[in-house]
């Protein structure tokens, strides 16, 4: 398991225990997370699981991938420097106590 953040626009933090393997959309549905809706289920046609990585942390998630990359430009709220598509963060030791903005 490794810990996860979320944190939405007003600053509210949404924590949980995450299995490994598990992909950060889908745990995001799983606690009940808003604004990320995961519509694809993962496929990177939606960019409804957009966050960005708060690497203040000290966890940072890497680039995206290309595909990932052409999504994020069509993200509603804007991508950052730090913009992941959720679905293709996969739980792991590395990514322990990473945290997550969550935008609408
Ligand atoms: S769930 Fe659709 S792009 Fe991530």
């Amino acid at each position: 398991m490794i810990n996860v953040c979320w944190v939405y626009p007003d600053g509210t933090e949404h924590n949980a225990s995450v299995a490994e393997g598990v992909n950060l959309m889908e745990a995001a549905i799983a606690n009940d997370i808003e604004s990320i809706y995961g519509e694809c289920g993962g496929s990177m046609a939606c960019a409804t699981c957009h966050v960005e990585v708060d690497e203040t942390s000290g966890v940072a998630a890497g680039q995206p991938f290309a595909m990932e990359n052409e999504m994020l430009d069509m993200v509603e709220s804007g991508r950052t420097p730090t913009s992941r598509l959720s679905c293709q963060l996969v739980a792991s030791q590395e990514l322990d106590g990473i945290r997550m903005k969550v935008t609408w």
